[in-house]
């Protein structure tokens, strides 16, 4: 048996219930099927077999031109075996330096969103839709997130999530393929794929803007109830 069986009986019903989600939860095999079916035929990362595969494969591989001019890839890091995955936009300048993601000023918030909702950052998976620092923080171009999003899709496959957490409007409407404003996409958990996926404000937006700490506060609440329905369940 699959041990997310849960998933089509017992688990869809609390999460209906918890967060009124109707979308058709499926078991973990299907969604790594459904990832790989994003990424190109014959591309190299279908052949990787382990996040650290894909780190190596990141750290040899030029996909745009911002990729020779960074300092370090920022493929992401954290518990592979985890539940949950969050994602945020690219890597800043500290990201840069030290190939990790989140180790910033918005890392350190981020470290205590997760706290706030009894999450250990240590026991997710933290990684952004590009691997790369565009140059002056830049917003990611769309051909630079075409180019890096295979390599997150094969993250997801392997990893097999049951819960995603999309930091900001990027990260949303590279994930949800959508062109919709933040606002359209928080508050509500949105079916990716049978995985429940919810979008809140990136931690660099609260350290800018103090009034949207209720809102994310509301969302991380949210997302909570839907992880301890996911607990109570399997
Ligand atoms: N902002 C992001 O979106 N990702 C990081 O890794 C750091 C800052």
């Amino acid at each position: 048996m699959l041990a997310t069986d849960p998933l089509i009986g017992e688990l869809r019903d609390l999460i209906t219930q918890e967060i009124g989600l109707h979308g058709p939860l499926i078991p973990q095999m299907l969604f790594a099927e459904k990832m790989r079916a994003l990424i190109p035929k014959g591309h190299p990362v279908l052949g990787l077999t382990s996040l650290d595969e894909i780190g190596d494969y990141v750290a040899r591989t030029q996909l745009v031109p911002i990729d020779a001019d960074r300092q370090n890839p920022v493929p992401g890091d954290g518990d592979p075996q985890t539940r949950i995955v969050v994602i945020g936009e690219a890597p800043g300048a500290r990201e840069d330096q030290m190939g990790r993601p989140f180790v910033g000023r918005a890392g350190q918030l981020l470290n205590k969103m997760l706290a706030a909702i009894d999450l250990d950052r240590q026991n997710v998976f933290v990684t952004n839709i590009l691997k790369t620092r565009p140059p002056g923080n830049r917003d990611p171009s769309p051909e630079e997130i075409a180019a890096h999003i295979p390599i997150l899709y094969q993250q997801l496959a392997l990893i097999r999530p049951l819960l995603i957490l999309c930091l900001g409007r990027h990260a949303g409407r590279g994930l949800l393929q959508s062109d919709l404003p933040l606002k359209g996409m928080r508050g509500s958990a949105h079916d990716f794929y049978g995985v429940p996926l919810f979008v809140t404000y990136h931690p660099a937006a609260l350290l800018r803007n103090t009034r949207w700490k209720r809102p994310a506060w509301e969302d991380l609440q949210m997302f909570q109830r839907c992880y301890q329905a996911l607990n109570r369940a399997t």
